[in-house]
């Protein structure tokens, strides 16, 4: 059953701001995965890059989507932008949950996160350059179009969540 309401898109493009807005509207919990494996691991991201590397993050991260994935409650969970690049994972969470794309111009994704505080050096993928960055993002456009997707370079997130919840109740 599509329980679970869950956001992908890539990094900077709203997803834990949005959703927080999305659980407070439902009355639901609200779930960030990153959040989760900071927790797990009891180490920032960048740090779990640095010491044990991409690979290893990313198993942590797709055994804490399983996990979240199998919740009896229907939770909102924020994804990081990689998450569902895993194969599984994508299975898992599109059997279990509805999934929604936030989508951004790059420019706008990149003034986003080098504006907030401490937001890119959170976000280990995101020190490159803007072509390095386009090259990333156009590579996982054809996972993030599996999914309905909502344009948030212009809108509040509140008003997101509200296209959101406009085609989530259309959807189910
Ligand atoms: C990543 C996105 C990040 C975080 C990690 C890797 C990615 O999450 O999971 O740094 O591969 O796109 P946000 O999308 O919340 O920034």
């Amino acid at each position: 059953m599509k329980k679970h309401l869950i956001l992908t898109g890539f990094m900077g493009s709203g997803k834990t701001t949005t959703g927080r807005v999305l659980a407070a509207r439902l009355g639901w919990e609200f779930l960030d995965t990153d959040e989760l494996i900071v927790q797990r691991l009891g180490i920032s991201i960048p740090e779990v890059f640095a010491r044990y590397g991409e690979g290893y993050f990313r198993q942590v991260e797709a055994q804490i989507c399983a996990e979240v994935s199998e919740r009896t409650r229907p939770t909102v969970i924020a994804l990081g932008g990689g998450a569902l690049l895993n194969p599984e994972t994508r299975k898992l969470l599109e059997t279990r949950g509805r999934i929604f794309c936030l989508v951004c111009d790059l420019d706008e994704l990149i003034r986003r996160v080098q504006h907030g505080e401490g937001e890119v050096q959170s976000r280990p993928l995101f020190q490159a350059e803007r072509a390095r960055l386009e090259m990333l993002l156009n590579a996982r456009r054809p996972i993030y179009e599996r999914y309905p997707q909502v344009d948030t370079t212009r809108s509040t997130p509140e008003e997101v969540a509200e296209e959101i919840l406009r085609l989530w109740n259309t959807l189910r």
